[in-house]
């Protein structure tokens, strides 16, 4: 059967990337590689729309959630976190597996943070040293306003904003420099359409005044150390050479697309998918939804899990279903990555039929159609 991928990560690769990455394999210490690393640097630099080196580490975006702990934090320091879904528990997990106290404001699943909490709390509690938050919660499919908790975090000597923007950089614009993020995550195997195993972090000088008091215990993560190599363009540790030659092709493309028209591209898919939502009489969970993925509500009397699994084995389809309390309760369809029409049409297509064959009663392509009126009225080519 063909199989179609619509999860948020793993991601589908192009076969420009696959072609890039399966070249004969390089010496990271030579210069072929050095140049790579080279371009790549710059290249983050320009997708993360920041003057700072952005560190490339071999492992999963949750190891740059590590780093954005202990290297800025020490033992007993307290932290701010935002928790709305898994990711942000994440962000808390991290926290206390080092020691560190955190305060947390906890946000209904579903729903965006309201910025003014982040300020009350840090006018109540003077000894937070860094908010720890998501820009896109996967999980639940919300956008958080991480422009508004910037707004409040920024200027405040010794608080740090630490973000998670592993499904919104390369989805929707996050300029950490404009907005004075801190500390800025990313993993490979969204936005850039690469397969899974490279983090991506940034730090502000802000950030880097505060790690060199910083004392939690890192090596591997240490990100000083590597700063010190990346600079150079070399790295502490060999490096995960074919994601970072992969990389080069993903940014190359990005770069002829431009970073205006790749969240172009991302709103137009999410705007269809949403449409689509609605053309079927469906709700969508997030009331501030996310560009990289749509979380979609089951109807009553359907399990929402067999819809996944319908989906996959029917017909080939992978989408995402709901975590924990919402395990059965919502189906994810994503548009994070090398997405276009078609991909959203087959997905939309695949859960009307699903839909029917589940007993729920639908009209077969109305979802389709509201997606098609949709990309009808946002394209821009001809
Ligand atoms: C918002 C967000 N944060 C963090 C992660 C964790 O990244 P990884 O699974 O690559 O460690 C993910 C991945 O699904 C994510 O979507």
């Amino acid at each position: 059967m063909k199989e179609y991928l619509l999860t948020a990560g793993p991601t589908p690769v192009p076969e420009r990337i696959l072609l890039a990455m399966a070249a004969p394999m390089l010496y990271h210490r030579a210069p072929a590689f050095m140049e790579c690393l080279k371009e790549t640097t710059e290249g983050l630099k320009w997708l993360f729309q920041t003057k700072q080196l952005v560190l490339q580490l071999a492992g999963s975006g949750t190891a740059a959630m590590d780093a954005a702990v202990c290297n800025f934090l020490s033992k007993g320091d307290r932290a701010l976190v935002v928790r709305g879904g898994k990711f942000g528990e994440r962000w808390g997990k991290i926290c206390q597996a080092y020691g560190v106290d955190c305060t947390f404001i906890d946000v209904e699943w579903g729903r965006s943070v309201d910025p003014q909490l982040v300020k009350q709390s840090l006018d109540k509690d003077p000894s937070i040293k860094a908010v720890y938050a998501t820009a896109s919660e996967t999980s639940t499919g919300v956008k958080h306003d991480l422009e508004g908790i910037a707004r409040v975090v920024r200027g405040r000597d010794g608080v740090l904003l630490c973000v998670d923007a592993i499904t919104a950089i390369g989805v929707f614009d996050v300029p950490m420099d404009d907005w004075g993020l801190d500390v800025v995550c990313l993993g490979s195997q969204k936005a850039l359409m690469l397969p899974p195993g490279l983090a991506m972090i940034a730090a502000s000088e802000k950030a880097w005044a505060a790690n060199a008091k910083a004392t939690l215990p890192r090596f591997y993560l240490d990100l000083l150390r590597e700063k010190k190599s990346q600079e150079k363009s070399e790295t502490a540790f060999t490096p995960a050479v074919s994601l970072i030659v992969g990389l080069r092709e993903s940014l190359r493309m990005l770069r002829e697309e431009t970073l205006e028209g790749v969240w172009a591209r991302h709103d137009r898919l999410a705007k269809a998918t949403r449409s689509a939502a609605g053309g079927l009489g469906l709700e969508l969970f997030s009331s501030s939804p996310t560009n990289a993925i749509t979380a979609i509500r089951v109807p009553g009397g359907i399990d929402g899990s067999a819809v996944v699994r319908t989906m996959k084995n029917r017909y080939g389809i992978t989408i995402a279903g709901g975590q924990d309390h919402l395990k059965g309760k919502i189906v994810r369809i994503a548009h994070i990555g090398y997405f276009s029409e078609f991909d959203i049409v087959t997905a939309i297509s695949g859960l009307e039929m699903t839909l029917s064959d589940l007993g729920y009663g639908i009209k077969p392509g109305s979802g389709v159609a509201a997606a098609q009126a949709s990309f009808a009225q946002t394209r821009t080519s001809p």
